[in-house]
């Protein structure tokens, strides 16, 4: 056995931050972030807006598109690096608001490669007879982590949440790649949440994101390609068999140089950025549901799913629509 995705979903929050905006904020202008990453503006959680409201408005409405009932989950998987709490995780809170009384959930956290790892361990569920249905969601409030006095960081991060519907059905799993390597965990590190008056330590830079862009920048332009190369030599396939390569949304400058590197059209490499910035873990399914619903995904198309982040982590799927 192995899972299809059968619906998906997506929550931006209303308000944006444009560019221009965030010029207000650190020292910055709309030209140079526009160059260096392709973003233009990013939603910014406000109100009543948290990681598990969008992740229970971006899951309800992949069951709607899946024509999927909530008592039908066998199990939901939320990624995010921005949960509200500590305990409970994310993904009970999304069970108690949607009435799937039947799943069984947990969180995953494995930053920007977290909605493919949380794809891949579905399938695994799925594959080992364990569930049938299963409610994937990435989640994420960046801009509760974002360190808005760090110009080279604060202008990449967005929010928002994507969620996707897998079934199980008859058929091989199909080839997929992942990987991990802590000793880099220093160059995209956000050290602390908010802590508790006693263990208070001086305010510092590590409460919120920390990055080394080139270092990131360079290690997404080599592991991306090499993902995407080894999943089509499984597949006995080219570049040219590939309709859609859909990658977690970072920067448009790594996109461009991933596709360069594969010899492909960037047509083939949708994109998102320049609306979302990046979302992180919900960076690939908001862009797979945009996808869906504006009719661009058909039958059978066949797809490189990949993202890469914090950990350092990455992993790819192959999958046909
Ligand atoms: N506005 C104006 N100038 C800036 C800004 C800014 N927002 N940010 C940096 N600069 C300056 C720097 O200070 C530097 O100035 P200097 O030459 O006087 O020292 C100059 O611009 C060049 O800085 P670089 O860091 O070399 O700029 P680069 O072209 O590499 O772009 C960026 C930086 C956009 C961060 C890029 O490295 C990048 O996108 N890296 C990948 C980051 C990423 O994808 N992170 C998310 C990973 S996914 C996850 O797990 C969350």
């Amino acid at each position: 056995m192995r899972g299809r995705i059968c619906g998906t979903g997506s929550y931006l929050p209303e308000k944006y931050y444009d560019n221009n905006d965030i010029a207000k904020i650190v020292e910055t202008s709309d030209a140079w972030i526009r160059e260096r990453t392709g973003i233009v503006r990013r939603h910014i959680a406000s109100g009543d807006e948290t990681t598990v409201s969008m992740a229970v408005e971006a899951g309800r409405r992949a069951l709607e598109n899946g024509h999927v009932l909530p008592e039908e989950i066998d199990m939901i998987l939320v990624s995010t690096i921005t949960p509200n709490a500590v305990i409970p995780g994310v993904a009970f809170q999304v069970q108690a608001a949607l009435g799937a009384d039947r799943a069984v959930c947990f969180d995953l956290s494995a930053a920007c490669s977290g909605f493919v790892f949380a794809y891949q361990t579905a399938q695994a569920y799925i594959a080992a007879g364990l569930y049938q249905t299963i409610l994937l969601i990435g989640s994420e409030t960046l801009s509760a982590i974002n360190n808005w006095e760090d110009r080279s960081s604060c202008i990449l991060f967005g929010d928002g949440a994507g969620a996707a519907v897998v079934r199980a059905e008859e058929g091989e799993l199909y080839p997929s790649v992942a990987g991990s390597d802590g000793t880099m965990g220093h160059v995209l590190a956000c050290e602390s949440r908010v802590q508790n008056d006693w263990q208070q330590k001086e305010t510092d830079r590590k409460t919120y994101i920390d990055m080394d862009g080139t270092a990131v920048f360079k290690f997404a332009v080599r592991k991306m390609p090499e993902m995407a190369k080894s999943l089509m030599t499984q597949m006995h396939c080219t570049e040219a068999d590939i309709d859609w390569f859909i990658t977690h949304q970072a920067n448009e400058r790594i996109i461009e140089a991933i596709a360069r590197r594969l010899k492909s059209d960037i047509a083939k490499f949708p994109m998102n950025i320049a609306e979302c910035g990046n979302t992180s873990s919900a960076s690939i399914p908001i862009l797979l549901d945009e996808m869906n619903r504006s009719g661009q995904l058909k039958d059978g198309q066949k797809i490189i799913m990949a993202g890469f982040g914090a950990g350092l982590s990455w992993g790819a799927v192959y999958m046909e629509w």
